[in-house]
């Protein structure tokens, strides 16, 4: 662990993590291919750095490098280690906040992860849990990183009336809840998109903080992070024309524990995938199915009857599903051990019928 400037760590500080991601990133001809680059390149200190002369004196700094990756190479342990930082950090009194930098590519699953497991935390120790990220990489003319980077630090830093606390992330100078940022654009600057309104993060808008305390007044328990090594095995299986009955009789032979369809229109899947699906429950397979649409609800029974079960994602899309899932049937499991008779569809139901403000 290291400090940007540098003060012992028991003295008021907000902690910067580190996860890599284009705002990390560097082109080798940056003048030329700015959209040819590496993510995950330079540390978090680095960044920091990058910002130092502009940020407030009153804020102290002290930053962590959890991983440096491209964040479509995200595993469960890298989220489970991320998880376990967060919540060491909420609970440590001399932490005020906490920024992580991140790749965009599957922000959307993090957003998710850190609201279910530490969501409820960080509401009730009052502290600010800030995501955010960069479209350009770190080298290149115009790259947002840094004042990304700095709307982070300050939001988490700063008491805004009546924000209260929780997982938000910020990017091109709006914030919104963690959970309702993603990626929807390969290429434009503007790709990351709240599902939700948001807000300015310097100007907190009143209708976007009553959902958020819908969201948060809802979310009364965290779920535990699965330990390392016992983070169930949960696929997206993405319907389409031409589906075969072999795309899921395969999984049947292995030991993948959960199902995310991600089906056309409504979340319907294709009449071929129909057995094996019902052989899949049958083998006590989870089966959550939702939309590939990429935007609105999956509702139960639209448009078919599910078989008893399966169940619809609610505004979860397929990524925010499957780590939904993920996390549902781990607590399922945990419940279980010490005899509370709760099923996966029990936990996953709170994490899909949050408040829809979104
Ligand atoms: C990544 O997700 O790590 C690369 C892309 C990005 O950060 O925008």
């Amino acid at each position: 662990m290291s400090s940007i400037p540098c003060i012992p760590e028991n003295r008021p500080h907000i902690l910067v993590l580190g996860m890599g991601g284009t705002i990390a990133g560097l082109a080798p001809n940056p003048g030329e291919s700015p959209l040819q680059y590496q993510a995950g390149q330079i540390g978090v200190d680095s960044l920091l750095s990058q910002v130092q002369s502009v940020i407030p004196p009153d804020i102290k700094l002290v930053s962590r490098q959890l991983a440096n990756i491209n964040s479509r190479n995200l595993t469960d342990a890298h989220l489970g280690e991320l998880g376990l930082a967060v919540k060491e950090a909420l609970a440590d009194p001399s932490v005020r906040g906490i920024v992580i930098t991140h790749g965009t590519d599957t922000i959307e699953e993090t957003g998710l992860f850190l609201q279910l497991s530490c969501g409820k935390l960080a509401h009730t120790q009052s502290k600010r849990v800030i995501l955010t990220g960069a479209m350009l990489p770190s080298n290149v003319p115009g790259a947002d990183g840094p004042s990304n980077l700095l709307d982070a630090l300050r939001w988490a830093s700063t008491s805004i009336e009546n924000c209260p606390g929780g997982i938000y992330a910020v990017m091109g100078g709006r914030g919104c809840m963690a959970m309702d940022l993603a990626k929807r654009h390969a290429t434009s600057l503007n790709a990351p998109l709240q599902d939700s309104p948001s807000s300015k993060v310097n100007l907190i808008n009143p209708s976007w903080l009553s959902g958020v305390k819908a969201v948060q007044a809802a979310w009364n328990e965290d779920l535990p992070i699965p330990q390392e090594g016992e983070w169930p095995w949960v696929e997206i299986l993405t319907s389409h024309a031409g589906a075969h009955p072999e795309t899921v009789n395969q999984w049947l032979k292995s030991e993948v524990q959960g199902l995310v369809i991600a089906g056309s229109g409504q979340g319907g899947f294709h009449d071929a995938w129909a057995q094996p699906l019902s052989k899949a429950m049958e083998q006590g397979i989870a089966l959550v199915r939702t939309t590939r649409t990429g935007a609105g609800a999956t509702l139960a029974n639209i448009p078919e009857k599910d078989a008893p079960g399966c169940r619809a994602s609610g505004v979860l899309t397929g990524p925010r599903a499957r780590i939904g899932l993920q996390l549902a049937l781990n607590a399922a499991k945990q419940a279980n051990l010490v005899g509370k008779p709760l099923t996966w569809q029990d936990f996953f139901a709170r994490i899909a019928d949050l408040p829809e403000f979104r």
